[in-house]
């Protein structure tokens, strides 16, 4: 490699994101398009293509409509876009549920196609069998139980989980079953602290939560809402910006200074060359 040749950015991996169990905060957020995931990847360990983008992006009302081929065109503008962060594409519903060999066809699909490091899917106990038959198979898989937005239409609508001691023990079984089929961490989603932190301290394998406090090994949160670019966003969310009014506020200035005719202003505008004025070196690539 040449002197001048820049240092090629290693890539965070599945494995070293477990090696993270119990030590510094795990990092991550949503991103469904590659500026944004160049901007956030020196700040975050992880970005999930998360299947929200159905809703986010696409206007759908939950995350049950959205196609495979929907998460592969975004899952392939984040790698291109994010060069050190391990960059995870959710399983849409649909994708993965039905037998464990359909689950792998589709994950080899996804990582084939897109680059991506590892997948993600929703469902604890229920899907051990297929965590083990793709980890095994040599896909990263990060699992996601408590609120699973795929099941609205069996759990009755965006419900934080978890709220009622009697329903701990299953969900703690499902922490633990998805571990010990091999997945490389877990999405804890609206969930009690008390029992996120319970979930965080009985298994190996990093806790993200979103929604389940700061008991977890990590954070995640769907970079539209934390942005300050949704419309509604759940209690859980912080809003560490205000991008949707300053994005507001850019394009009514911009209809304004379009209507009074102050914008292109001179700056803006290409000026007529003189045919007659001599030829200076080689022409300029026009700007
Ligand atoms: O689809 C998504 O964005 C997610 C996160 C909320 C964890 O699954």
């Amino acid at each position: 490699m040449s002197a001048q040749s820049p240092v090629p950015q290693k890539r965070i991996t599945a494995p070293e994101i477990t090696a993270r169990k119990g030590g510094e905060p795990i990092v991550s957020l949503t991103s469904y398009h590659a500026h944004t995931a160049a901007i956030a990847d020196p700040f975050v360990d992880f970005l999930l293509v998360g299947d929200s983008l159905g809703m986010v992006m696409h206007g759908y009302e939950s995350t049950v409509p959205v196609p495979l081929e929907l998460m592969v065109m975004h899952g392939r503008a984040v790698v291109r876009g994010a060069k050190r962060a391990l960059v995870v594409v959710d399983m849409p519903f649909g994708s993965y549920e039905e037998s464990p060999s359909i689950a792998f066809r589709n994950a080899a699909h996804i990582m084939k196609e897109t680059g991506c490091g590892a997948v993600k899917l929703e469902g604890g106990r229920r899907m051990a069998e297929t965590i083990r038959f793709l980890t095994e198979r040599g896909i990263p898989v990060m699992a996601h139980i408590g609120l699973t937005p795929q099941s609205i239409n069996v759990i009755g609508g965006f419900k934080t989980q978890g709220r009622v001691r009697n329903q701990w023990a299953a969900i703690e079984e499902d922490a633990k079953a998805v571990a010990e089929a091999g997945a490389f961490s877990i999405v804890l989603e609206a969930m009690a602290e008390e029992l996120a932190r319970k979930i965080t301290a009985a298994i190996p394998i990093p806790t993200i939560g979103i929604g389940a406090s700061a008991g977890c090994d990590g954070q995640i949160l769907v970079m539209e809402d934390m942005l300050g670019l949704s419309p509604r966003v759940p209690k859980f969310v912080k809003e560490f910006g205000k991008v949707g009014e300053s994005i507001r506020n850019a394009i009514s200035s911009y209809a304004t200074e379009v209507r009074n005719r102050t914008f292109p202003a001179p700056e803006h505008t290409y000026a007529v060359k003189d045919d007659a004025a001599p030829a200076k070196g080689k022409a300029k690539a026009q700007t």
